[in-house]
């Protein structure tokens, strides 16, 4: 899978693809992510990518043609599946978009600054717009970074466990149950006994339990 990231903030964003599971998703081959600096594709010698709303208001509009430029350059080279603009008035990220979008192949990224976007950029550039919640951020770059975080970790052989990315929260529509590792008592608290019995089938049953209760208990919007 190959995801082209266009920013005016290339810094803030490659961190997370530096360490743990990203990294090595992109050292394998099995992720590949381009940033792109949108102030290089800029029209004027002040490299200005913003300007004033029509219409009058406060904040700064970025600019179509600089966006523009950038995608039709990145479209001239492969052919994309999704032009993603992370938007907090995008559709909230979930589980199943994620799914979805790890099954792609090539995805362009556009991360929002300033007030947003002209509106023709999502008119006639963008097929998804995405949130990844019901809050504010300064611009897309960290959205954009949680994005990719929840897609790249589904692709087949990027998690070291192939089952663990099936028992996570909400694969299956519910949250995950409670874990614990050694030792099995520190400081008077114990781990549950029926953990360390070895009776596998009794373990199965006391997650599936766990998970229901736990659940129903933060989430029953998921069980309806
Ligand atoms: N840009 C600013 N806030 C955002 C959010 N919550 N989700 C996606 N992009 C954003």
């Amino acid at each position: 899978m190959r995801i082209d990231i266009i920013t005016l903030f290339p810094e803030l964003l490659k961190s997370p693809f530096e360490a743990s599971i990203l990294k090595r998703a992109i050292d394998s081959g099995k992720a590949e992510i381009e940033f792109h600096d949108l102030r290089k594709y800029s029209t004027n010698k002040q490299k200005q990518v913003d300007d004033y709303p029509f219409g009058g208001g406060a904040g700064m509009v970025m600019q179509i043609e600089p966006i523009d430029r950038c995608i039709q350059e990145l479209k001239g080279q492969r052919t994309y599946d999704a032009v993603i603009y992370l938007t907090p008035d995008g559709l909230t990220l979930n589980q199943k978009q994620a799914n979805h979008f790890s099954t792609l192949e090539n995805l362009i990224l556009l991360c929002g600054h300033y007030k947003g976007v002209d509106q023709r950029v999502r008119d006639h550039l963008i097929t998804h717009e995405i949130s990844i919640g019901d809050f504010v951020l300064s611009g897309g770059e960290l959205a954009a970074a949680v994005l990719c975080d929840s897609i790249i970790r589904l692709i087949p052989g990027v998690l070291g466990d192939e089952s663990s990315a099936l028992t996570d929260s909400f694969q299956d529509g519910i949250l995950a149950p409670p874990i614990y590792t050694r030792p099995a008592e520190y400081k008077g608290w114990k781990v549950p006994e029926i953990l360390t019995s070895g009776n596998t089938p009794k373990v199965e049953e006391w997650r599936d339990q766990k998970a229901l209760e736990h659940t129903q208990k933060r989430r029953p919007d998921l069980l309806k």
